[in-house]
C-alpha cells in the first residue's frame, strides 16, 4: 500500500520520517522520492534486509539512514542519529514478501524448509522449539489468539502426536490433516494460521507493539503524522486502542458530556474506517489482501486550541 501511505504522509512538515519495518525498502524509497526534504531512518530486525536494502537504497545516502535494530528499541536509534523529533513514521507490521520466498527461512508452509521463522536470525526461540517442545495448551492458546484458529485443538492433538516434526511442509500436512475436510475448502490454505500464530510467537510481535506506539506518537512534531499497516486483528486492534487513547487523552468522562478529567489528547485520527488495499493491488499482491491501514496526526502545540 505505498499509494496509500505516501498520502497519508504526503504534507507532514519537512524533517525526518522514521520506517520502523523498512524490510525491502519499498516505503522508504518512495518516500524520499516523494519530498526531497526529507530524510528517512530505517530499522528492521531483520540483518538481511538492512544489508540488502542499503545497497539498494545507496544513491540516496544521504538522506536515508538504515540500522538493524527491533523497533521497540528506536528511541535508541534516533538518539544514534542525532534525531529529535519525528515527521512521521510508518509501521508496516509482520512478515515481509522476501522473507517468506526464502525457503530456507522456513515462513512458508508453501516450500520446504526448516522450521526457524526467526526475523532476527541472532535470537534463540526457533518454530522448531514452538512446534515440538511447547505444552500442549501453550499451543492451543498460541493458535487461538495469534492464529484465529477454530482447529486450534485438534491441530495441537495431531502434532503431539506427530512430534519430531521436522519441516515446513511436514507441519503444513499434519496441520491440513486435522482440518475437516468441509473447513479446508475456505479461507485460504489451511496451515495459513497455524504459520501465521507460530511465527507471531516466535519473533514476540505484539509485546511491545503497544508500548512502542504510544512512544512514537509523543515522538512527533506538530502535524507530522504516524501510519500502521496491520495484517491481522490481533496487531489492528492494538493499533485502534492506542490511537484512540491518543485522540481521547485517556478521557473517562461519559461520552456526551464536556471533559472534566482534564485528559490531554495527543493525537487526532485520520481515518476512522480503516483503509484496504485496492481490488487491483490484491490481484497482485496476495499478502496484501489482509492489510489495514490506520493513521494518526499529532495535535498542535497547543493541544486545547488545536483540538
Ligand atoms: C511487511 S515487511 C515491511 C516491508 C516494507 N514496508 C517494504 O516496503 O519493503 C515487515 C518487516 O518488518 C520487520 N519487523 C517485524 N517486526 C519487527 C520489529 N519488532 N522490529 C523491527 N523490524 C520488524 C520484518 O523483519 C520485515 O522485514
Amino acid at each position: 500500500m505505498v499509494k496509500e501511505v505516501c498520502t497519508a504522509l504526503a504534507n507532514v512538515p519537512s524533517g525526518v520520517i522514521l520506517d520502523a519495518t523498512v524490510g525491502g525498502g519499498g516505503h522508504t524509497q518512495a518516500l524520499l522520492d516523494l519530498r526531497e526534504d526529507i530524510t528517512v531512518v530505517g530499522i528492521d530486525r531483520d540483518q538481511n534486509a538492512i544489508e540488502a536494502t542499503s545497497t539498494r537504497l545507496a544513491k540516496y545516502k544521504n538522506r536515508c539512514f538504515l540500522q538493524q535494530s527491533d523497533f521497540s528499541k528506536f528511541e535508541n536509534v534516533l538518539n544514534n542519529f542525532g534525531v529529535k523529533e519525528l515527521s512521521g513514521f510508518v509501521f508496516d507490521l509482520g512478515v515481509s514478501s522476501t522473507q517468506l520466498d526464502i525457503a530456507e527461512r522456513g515462513f512458508s508452509y508453501k516450500q520446504p524448509g526448516p522450521l526457524d521463522m526467526r526475523m532476527n536470525e541472532k535470537q534463540f526461540l526457533t518454530a522448531g522449539q514452538v512446534v515440538n517442545e511447547y505444552p500442549a495448551e501453550k499451543l492451543i492458546w498460541i493458535l487461538k489468539t495469534f492464529g484465529d484458529e477454530r482447529f486450534a485443538k485438534r491441530i495441537t492433538t495431531a502434532i503431539k502426536k506427530s512430534r519430531p516434526i521436522t519441516d515446513t511442509l511436514h507441519l503444513a500436512e499434519v496441520v491440513k490433516s486435522a482440518i475437516p475436510a468441509p473447513a479446508r475448502r475456505t479461507g485460504g490454505h489451511p496451515a495459513k494460521r497455524t504459520f501465521q500464530a507460530i511465527r507471531i510467537e516466535v519473533n514476540n510481535e505484539l509485546e511491545q507493539l503497544s508500548e512502542t506506539l504510544e512512544t512514537v506518537i509523543n515522538w512527533l512534531s506538530p502535524k507530522g503524522r504516524g501510519v500502521v499497516l496491520a495484517y491481522h486483528s490481533g496487531e489492528d486492534r492494538i493499533v485502534k486502542k492506542v490511537f484512540r487513547d491518543s485522540e481521547s487523552g485517556g478521557c473517562i468522562c461519559p461520552q456526551k458530556l464536556p471533559c472534566v478529567c482534564q485528559a490531554r489528547p495527543t493525537g487526532k485520527i485520520l481515518n476512522k474506517k480503516i483503509i484496504v488495499p485496492e481490488t487491483a493491488e490484491m490481484f497482485s499482491n496476495q499478502r496484501s489482501t489482509s492489510a489495514r491501514l490506520r493513521s494518526i496526526e499529532r495535535l498542535g502545540t497547543n493541544i486545547e486550541s488545536s483540538s
